[in-house]
């Protein structure tokens, strides 16, 4: 279960990013870097992370066509394992992008549906997140980011292989803060949810090795009962 479990290292320093990885980093497989990481440290702190684990660069490429295909082709050559457009940018713009990814077999390239902390109804955010899945999948990338609500249906509409990472993962009686829609870790995995990406619940606790566990333990326990 830990290869399904991505913690996403929003700090702002190379050494907070290191610290939390040895803290973490034996309870995970993946780290995610994000905008506020990868701007303030760039690529030298994602290979440091690639040295011991799985790296989802998820910067939500978002442009025209060339500008983005040009971006993934840089995620390639850095060594990435995941890395992420937003589908907003329509059907021109994720072809362009799963052309340039093409030269990377390792690396999987997936689209951002709506994001989970997007206010739209619960309805509305799995009719959007559909839609723009198959249209990713028509292009040619390998899964989206869509919150748990919507993962199952995803696969059922895509296929089983077609990877679905969720954000949005509270548990217990944990601040939701800006995330909408939200569901704990057993749901995420009984919902067919591949990876998890779990920031502030693990970065803010008191003992952050123990929320992982923790999310770990009810993610396995999700799998017993399946
Ligand atoms: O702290 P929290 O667990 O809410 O962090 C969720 C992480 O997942 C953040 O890094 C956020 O940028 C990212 N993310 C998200 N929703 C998406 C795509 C990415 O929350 N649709």
């Amino acid at each position: 279960m830990k290869d399904r479990l991505m913690v996403a290292l929003d700090v702002n320093h190379a050494k907070s990013a290191l610290d939390l990885r040895d803290c973490v980093g034996d309870a995970v497989g993946w780290f995610k870097i994000g905008l506020r990481l990868f701007v303030a440290e760039g690529p030298p702190l994602v290979s440091a992370i690639r040295e011991q684990h799985r790296v989802f660069l998820d910067l939500k490429f978002h442009d025209i066509p060339n500008t983005v295909a040009q971006a993934v082709e840089s995620a390639g050559n850095l060594g990435v394992d995941m890395v992420n457009v937003h589908a907003g940018g329509g059907e021109q713009m994720l072809a362009a992008a799963a052309k340039a990814a093409a030269s990377f077999p390792a690396m999987k390239l997936i689209a951002v549906t709506v994001l989970t902390s997007d206010p739209m109804p619960k309805e509305q955010a799995r009719s959007v997140a559909l839609q723009r899945a198959t249209m990713a999948r028509d292009a040619g990338l390998k899964g989206v980011v869509c919150s748990v609500f919507e993962a199952a249906a995803i696969k059922q509409a895509c296929g089983s292989d077609f990877l679905t990472v969720t954000p949005g993962i509270r548990w217990g009686d944990q601040d939701v803060q800006d995330q909408k829609r939200v569901a704990d870790p057993a749901a995420a995995i009984a919902n067919g949810s591949d990876y998890l990406v779990v920031g502030r619940p693990i970065l803010h606790a008191a003992k952050p090795r123990r929320a992982a566990m923790e999310a770990l333990a009810m993610m396995e326990s999700a799998q017993i009962r399946a």
